[in-house]
């Protein structure tokens, strides 16, 4: 049986399609909930339904939070498992290691925005979540572990990762802004507290282990100063993400 053009097209697509959702990180938060299909738009008409008003406010789909939520919060209702085990699993690392109880937080925080909010620049993003609310050397060497762990400093004891071969191939090359910044991070006081998060970014990804968040309640209590009125109710630079965590449905 002979294919029609159109037939042939859809097979070359649907190829392109499976060839990418190998390689891309579905989200399961923020853009599926906010914007996919079941947003205030429909897909691809760009216009509200007659008689229906854009979306605003609490999703019911969406576990319901207190009016004055706390990191753990926002934890419970809104990260993903499994990226949560990767913080907690390189925490628990990091004490073993003795380091101190404020690296404990870099690294119980240092992948932050890719557990809740966005993968691309995680580093830069989870720094500017949690800025406000940690000592200035946390927001900065979790901001900076993003370009730093891209480079072997086995005279301080970080070797490449094996891992990041095969994430990102053989002979990836880091963008421009990547290794500018890098080469800043490099020369700064704080260097080592970034590389410290990266030499105890748990790649074993051991999915057995389950840890909980109590185990790093002293940690949390001691070097995280979460907002009395809640975090997104409060007014800092970083209020508007916890906002935007707690409402992703919201058309605008
Ligand atoms: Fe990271
Ligand atoms: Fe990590």
């Amino acid at each position: 049986m002979t294919r029609t053009l159109s037939e042939l097209a859809d097979e070359a697509e649907e190829a392109a399609i499976e060839e990418l959702e190998n390689k891309i990180f579905l989200r399961q938060n923020l853009y599926a909930l906010g914007q996919g299909e079941h947003g205030p738009y429909r897909r691809g008409g760009g216009q509200l339904k007659p008689g229906k008003t854009i979306f605003m406010g609490d999703d019911p789909r969406l576990p319901a939070m207190p009016d004055r939520p706390g990191l753990l919060d926002f934890v419970r209702c809104r990260f993903a498992i499994g990226g949560q085990q990767h913080l907690l699993q390189s925490a628990r690392l990091a004490r073993g290691n003795g380091v101190s109880g404020k690296m404990i937080l870099a690294c119980l925080l240092h992948d932050l925005a890719v557990s809740s909010f966005v993968r691309s620049d995680h580093g830069y993003w989870g720094a500017a979540m949690i800025e406000p609310y940690v000592d200035e050397e946390v927001a900065w060497a979790i901001r900076y572990h993003q370009c730093v762990r891209f480079f072997a400093d086995p005279e301080n004891g970080y070797e490449y990762p094996e891992l990041y071969i095969k994430f990102f191939g053989e002979g990836y090359e880091p963008e421009d802004y990547i290794k500018r910044d890098y080469e800043y991070a490099r020369n700064h006081k704080w260097y080592g507290s970034a590389l410290e998060i990266c030499k105890n970014d748990h790649y074993a990804f051991d999915h057995g282990m389950v840890l909980e968040w109590d185990e790093f309640e002293d940690v949390l209590a001691d070097h995280f100063h979460a907002p009395e009125e809640g975090l997104g109710n409060d007014n800092t630079p970083a209020s508007h993400i916890w906002r935007t965590l707690r409402r992703p449905s919201n058309g605008l």
